[in-house]
């Protein structure tokens, strides 16, 4: 009999800060994303701003621990911290390989992101804001 929890898919939602942002660092994390999760059938989102990394990865659970491993030791970002380690039947994302959002200004301030409110996020908190997210991008999903 197999167990149920092989079906299930991980997730997890973590914050960092960039080191060096610019376009050109932005377009060769996302262009590597893009190629690696879809090979590992991850799906997710990178929201990112010149203070922060919010991302958040789902799919099966030891490709999820490989990638996340070597997520934390990139220099391109610092203090990566895991906000969310959850696992669910179904996916959020079912489209993006890694779909980067930019344009999430408005949700924290600088001085807020500078006071550290992201990483007082409760675990629930910071899955909200992907669940809202997914259902504003992913209009496939049924
Ligand atoms: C903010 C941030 C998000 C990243 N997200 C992913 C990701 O979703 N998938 C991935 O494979 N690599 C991601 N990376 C890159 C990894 O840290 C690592 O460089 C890459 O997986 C190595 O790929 P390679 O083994 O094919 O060279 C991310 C890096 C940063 C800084």
């Amino acid at each position: 009999m197999t167990n149920r929890i092989h079906s299930l898919i991980k997730q997890v939602i973590y914050v960092s800060k960039p080191v060096g942002f610019d376009d050109k660092i932005l377009k060769s994390i996302l262009t590597q994303s893009q190629i690696n999760n879809k090979k590992n059938e991850i799906t997710g989102a990178l929201i990112c701003r010149s203070d922060l990394y919010l991302q958040y990865l789902e799919g099966p659970a030891y490709k999820i621990d490989f990638i996340y491993s070597k997520i934390k030791l990139d220099n391109r970002h610092t203090d990566v911290t895991l906000l969310e380690d959850g696992r669910s039947k179904r996916r959020l994302f079912s489209n993006w390989a890694m779909r980067d959002d930019p344009f999430k200004d408005w949700m924290w301030t600088k001085q807020e992101v500078a006071d550290g409110a992201i990483n007082r996020l409760s675990k629930g908190d910071a899955m909200k804001i992907f669940v809202q997210h997914s259902r504003e991008v992913d209009q496939f999903l049924s």
